[in-house]
């Protein structure tokens, strides 16, 4: 891969839901690309696709039409496993819930980003200690997840995404369980740390401000993503 090839390009994408006799369309017709760095928002109506934009994005899901590219590699070529060995290198994510395993500490939830690809040594150690003292969590390594706010909570989050250096985070509603400043800590720490890190960022946000920080901002409507916010 070289610079001016992109992290991510998708093309035509289309996905429907059916059940029933109703069907919807969610995505009609998709088509983007992004670059080394690039940040974009994405806004849109609850149930308008954006978390199905996101998992297809991922691979986490099929679209019944069009490609994906990661780094110029098509999706659909390649075995599950490997996809997923791909999707661990190359991609990482933040959820509204966070998602992270009660059972260990700070620290060991943003190693097992490293661990399920097989990196247990005392490299993929130092990189997590790192990863949580940028996220201003030093002195939280060893705590239980369980006993952090929401806020540590998605900063711990925010560190397992970039265990691996992927070329692209996808975050969904980061905010979403977050009161407004804690939010609004969150989203300059994603979008400086990604900038450190050279990742390109993908945000789903409802809220307009945290969409306007991207470099580019696209309304989901219809199954379509229009630039700007207006449609
Ligand atoms: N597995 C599924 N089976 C059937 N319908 C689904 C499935 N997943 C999503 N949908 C439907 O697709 C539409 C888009 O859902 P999606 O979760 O992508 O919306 P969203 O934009 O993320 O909404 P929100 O802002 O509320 O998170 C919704 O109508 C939803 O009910
Ligand atoms: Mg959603």
């Amino acid at each position: 891969m070289n610079e001016s090839s992109p992290i991510l390009k998708i093309s035509e994408l289309t996905k429907s839901f059916h059940s029933g006799n109703r069907s919807i369309n969610v995505l009609r017709g998709i088509d983007m690309s992004m670059y080394q760095g690039d940040s974009v928002s994405i806004r849109g109506d609850s149930g308008s696709g954006k978390t199905t934009l996101l998992n297809i994005i991922a691979g986490l899901e099929r679209p019944d039409k069009g490609n994906i590219f990661w780094d110029e590699i098509l999706l659909s070529q390649l075995s599950a496993s490997f996809q997923a060995k791909q999707r661990a290198l190359k991609i990482g994510m933040i959820y509204q819930a966070f998602y992270l395993i009660p059972e260990l500490d700070a620290l060991e939830n943003v190693i097992m980003a490293a661990r399920i690809l097989g990196r247990v040594g005392p490299q993929a150690k130092s990189r997590a200690c790192e990863l949580l003292e940028r996220v201003g969590l030093k002195e939280r390594l060893k705590s239980s997840t369980l006993k952090l706010s929401g806020g540590e909570r998605q900063r711990v989050a925010v560190a397992r995404a970039l265990m691996n250096a992927p070329s692209l985070i996808l975050a969904d509603e980061p905010t979403g369980n977050l009161d407004e400043n804690t939010g609004k800590e969150i989203i300059d720490l994603l979008l400086e740390i990604s900038r450190e890190e050279n990742a390109g960022l993908i945000l789903v946000t409802h809220n307009r401000d945290y969409a306007m920080q991207t470099q580019r901002q696209f309304l989901l409507h219809y199954g379509k993503l229009n630039m700007g916010f207006d449609g």
